[in-house]
């Protein structure tokens, strides 16, 4: 595979929670995005959003209330097979996971299981997925964490005698040691003090440079999407609305809520007051005409409560906004 080969296509993916009284939360609405192999996409965006969503979307991890209403997501394998996540058998979805792609879930301190050590909860996955015997599999495990820098000894740990951020570092080695192709983590530094966050950054850029690994770093934090991918979508209101390189989006933020984002960060010795966001993202179950930040935006045209947005493409950037229209 190149560099540039695709792992994830996910096309004008809609999934909605339909709930009692006919009300119906469209928490993804048509929504489009890909990554590369080896990439880390940081998908930001305020509480509510979509992103969780988006996530259990991909995954195909999708039950009532939750409701798949349009679109395809395919991955590509390590060996250059495609898979079209909506078309598999259960079977061959159980199969896939944690080999092509993995979950790390928000919260996801609580997916170690508390009452069993951390050597039974890496030979699990091995006696689920791998193919090897339990002495070869806690040789792999043992060299695995070597390479990640984690101590041979939380293997013989619960996961409450672990550190917060050692326990993170430790959930994301179980949902990589399968050597997925791309792995979606959610939130997985929000729970952890700022000290330990850098670590699992760190650790992280340290698995898509020895293995290739892709990642989608689901955050509501921007600092940490500065620090840590590679480029960056945002999400709002169920909708992707900009797509780019890291940089570029930071150096020049484009859509009207990325800057909000933006200037929303504290900024070191910074003494003037920037103007962040105000207010709050709408309701999914009866979300606002147009584009769906026009109540929001300080640069509300008229056109914007009236027409969505399409996509508009200024160099590599992807953005969904009227004031890009013509440029
Ligand atoms: N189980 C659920 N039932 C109904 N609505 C839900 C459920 N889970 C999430 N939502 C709604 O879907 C929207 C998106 O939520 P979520 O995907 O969790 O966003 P984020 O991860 O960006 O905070 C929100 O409006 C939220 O209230
Ligand atoms: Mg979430």
């Amino acid at each position: 595979m190149s560099a540039n080969t695709l792992v994830l296509d996910c096309r004008n993916v809609a999934a909605y929670y339909e709930l009692d009284y006919g009300i119906r939360v469209r928490a993804v609405d048509n929504v489009s995005l890909s990554v590369r192999k080896g990439e880390i996409v940081g998908l930001a965006g305020e509480s509510g959003c979509g992103k969780t969503t988006l996530m259990r979307t991909i995954y195909r991890d999708i039950a009532p209330p939750l409701r798949l209403v349009s679109g395809v997501v395919r991955l590509q394998s390590a060996n250059g097979e495609f898979i079209d996540v909506y078309g598999l058998s259960e079977a061959e979805l159980k199969k896939m996971r944690a080999k092509v792609i993995s979950y790390i879930p928000q919260g996801s301190m609580s997916v170690l299981n508390p009452t069993s050590r951390i050597r039974s909860q890496f030979l699990e996955i091995f006696q689920k997925y791998g193919r090897v015997d339990k002495n070869e599999a806690l040789r792999q495990v043992k060299e695995r964490l070597r390479e990640l820098g984690l101590r041979e000894s939380i293997l013989a740990s619960y996961p409450h005698q672990l550190s917060g951020g050692m326990r993170q570092r430790t959930v994301i080695a179980l949902a990589t040691i399968m050597n997925p192709s791309i792995v979606l983590a959610d939130e997985p530094t929000s729970a952890l003090d700022v000290v330990y966050q850098r670590g699992v950054v760190e650790m992280i850029q340290k698995i898509r440079e020895m293995y290739g690994t892709s990642f989608i770093l689901v955050s509501h934090d921007m600092g940490l999407h500065y620090q840590a991918s590679d480029r960056i979508a945002i999400m709002y209101a169920g909708k992707i609305i900009e797509v780019g390189n890291t940089d570029d989006v930071f150096k020049e933020p484009l859509h009207p809520y990325t800057e909000g984002l933006i200037n929303s960060l504290p900024r070191i010795g910074g003494s003037k007051k920037l103007e962040g966001l105000s207010g709050l993202p709408p309701s999914l179950a009866n979300p606002p005409p147009g584009c769906r930040f026009h109540p929001r935006c300080p640069y509300r045209m008229e056109k914007c409560s009236a027409e969505e947005p399409p996509f508009f493409t200024v160099g590599d950037r992807q953005v969904a906004c009227w004031l890009l229209e013509g440029k």
